[in-house]
């Protein structure tokens, strides 16, 4: 197809422009040129064009979902893959995106789906070592090398798969743009038109996506709001576990997460959580604190790390790695203002161990337990656990999951627990052998590091 003159219209103003700058000339906005194909084809036909009533409107094929058996990706996803769906599945580049995606689709090939992997950034060697590697099924698993949109969509309508996977939509191009694969227009018309397809032909599609270091899909973040669900997976390189987060659902819950380890035979669901973390917590460092973390209906342990270290700086640092940088400066605040601390010559590191990331409130009362004894180098008590919400007067707050959270402390061998005081019922709770401590304030927590 020859190539078509670009314009570019400010997603601000609407002002058209015949080359791209940085800012629009009419309104003054930054970024938000964005180049616009031109060429103009009636998409629609006039029988379809007109309102029903919703009455009126018959569902077929309702919720039909397809059911991978990987039961860590199926409950992520609210039971399976709804059919006909658009997806998006983000995470940095190595954490293991096309690995799961390659074992799924075998999975699902071996349910008698029809399923394609289209790889724009490996070649059909890799993927076959991969796949040996993975030890899945490969006959009935169909790939596709390319990463020009029109290329591919010749090939969906020819082989009209049930499943089609995009890796990764930052290879994509299409040859109605001009820009380069990767960039903001490439990305989001590479989507639209293979979301378009999607609906109109009941495909289920999903698209991968390489992150930034910023946690955004580089680039494209507007596929969020296109696509009808999107899952990020999560961890490090260089340690096992993973992660799978859902961020939105147009069809089921977004608050449940998938766990597996990376191993040499691919990625390997954890059904029970805990028994893989339990060893990491026997030894006790100063500024360590394991914190009992709500995700959905599991409760995972999680090792907080925390660094206090003198500085010279005017600027301390304040560095939060897993969690939110303002629950930090918070919880400084509160401690300088409470406990007469002063942490304006110290530099401040905060991490996360496991790549795992909690924006849960309910991490203050380990995050501070951690914070005090790194800055008192004194160890906190061996095999505790701690959670609990702080407020701005230095009391700590009850948080959702509070009896969860303490079986499940119990059940995994941890001998103590660390709890905001009001978070206790007066009836007390049956089987604890847990020894329980109460913490009222910020007070009570500094008498627990004596
Ligand atoms: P990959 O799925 O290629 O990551 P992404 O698509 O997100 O960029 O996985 C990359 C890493 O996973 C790579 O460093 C090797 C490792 N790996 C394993 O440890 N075991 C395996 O069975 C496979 C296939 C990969
Ligand atoms: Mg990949």
């Amino acid at each position: 197809m020859s190539k078509i003159k670009p314009e570019y219209v400010c997603q601000s103003c609407g002002a058209r422009f015949p080359k791209w700058t940085g800012r629009c000339g009419h309104c003054g906005e930054w970024d938000t040129l964005v180049e616009k194909v031109l060429e103009t084809k009636k998409t629609w036909v006039a029988s379809e064009n007109h309102p029903q009533s919703l009455g009126a409107i018959t569902v077929h094929e309702s919720e039909e979902r397809w059911v991978t058996q990987v039961h860590e990706f199926d409950r992520v996803v609210g039971g399976g893959i709804i059919r006909g769906s658009v997806g998006l599945l983000g995470g940095s580049p190595g954490v293991g995106k096309s690995t799961l995606i390659l074992q799924l689709l075998a999975r699902l090939a071996k349910n008698r789906l029809k399923v394609l992997y289209v790889s724009g950034e490996e070649s059909a060697n890799q993927i076959k070592h991969r796949a040996d590697r993975l030890l899945i099924q490969q006959d009935k698993l169909l790939v596709l090398i390319a990463s020009n949109l029109e290329q591919i969509l010749d090939c969906l309508r020819a082989d009209q798969p049930d499943f089609v996977v995009i890796d990764s939509i930052q290879t994509l191009y299409t040859d109605q743009l001009t820009a380069s694969p990767g960039t903001v227009s490439q990305v989001r018309e590479s989507a639209g038109v293979l979301m378009k397809h999607a609906k109109q032909t009941n495909t289920g599609v999903m698209l991968i996506g390489h992150v930034t270091k910023e946690g955004d899909i580089a680039g494209p973040r507007t596929l969020e709001h296109m696509v009808d669900y999107v899952l990020y997976l999560e961890g490090e390189k260089k340690e096992q576990q993973r992660i799978l987060r859902s961020v939105k659902n147009r069809f089921g819950t977004v608050n449940e997460v998938g766990l597996f380890k990376m191993t040499a035979k691919g990625l390997v669901e954890i059904s029970k959580p805990n028994s893989l973390f339990i060893d990491r917590f026997l030894s006790t460092h100063p500024g360590t604190a394991v914190f009992s973390a709500r995700e959905g209906s599991r409760t995972i342990f999680l090792e907080i790390q925390v660094l206090v270290g003198d500085t010279q700086q005017n600027n301390p640092a304040r560095t939060a790695m897993g969690m939110d940088r303002n629950r930090l400066q918070l919880i400084i605040a509160v401690l300088e203002k409470h406990l007469n601390m002063n942490f304006s010559h110290n530099d401040i590191y905060v991490n996360l161990a496991g790549g795992f990331r909690v924006f849960e409130p309910a991490i203050d009362l380990a995050l501070m337990a951690a914070l005090l004894s790194s800055h008192l180098n004194v160890a906190l008590p061996e095999k505790s656990v701690f959670f609990g919400e702080i407020s701005l007067t230095g009391e700590f707050r009850s948080v959702s999951g509070m009896e969860e959270r303490l079986y499940e402390s119990q059940r995994c061998g941890f001998k103590r627990v660390f709890l905001p005081a009001q978070s206790l019922k007066p009836s007390g709770m049956s089987n604890l052998t847990i020894e329980v401590n109460p913490v009222r304030d910020i007070h009570e927590l500094r008498e627990v590091l004596a």
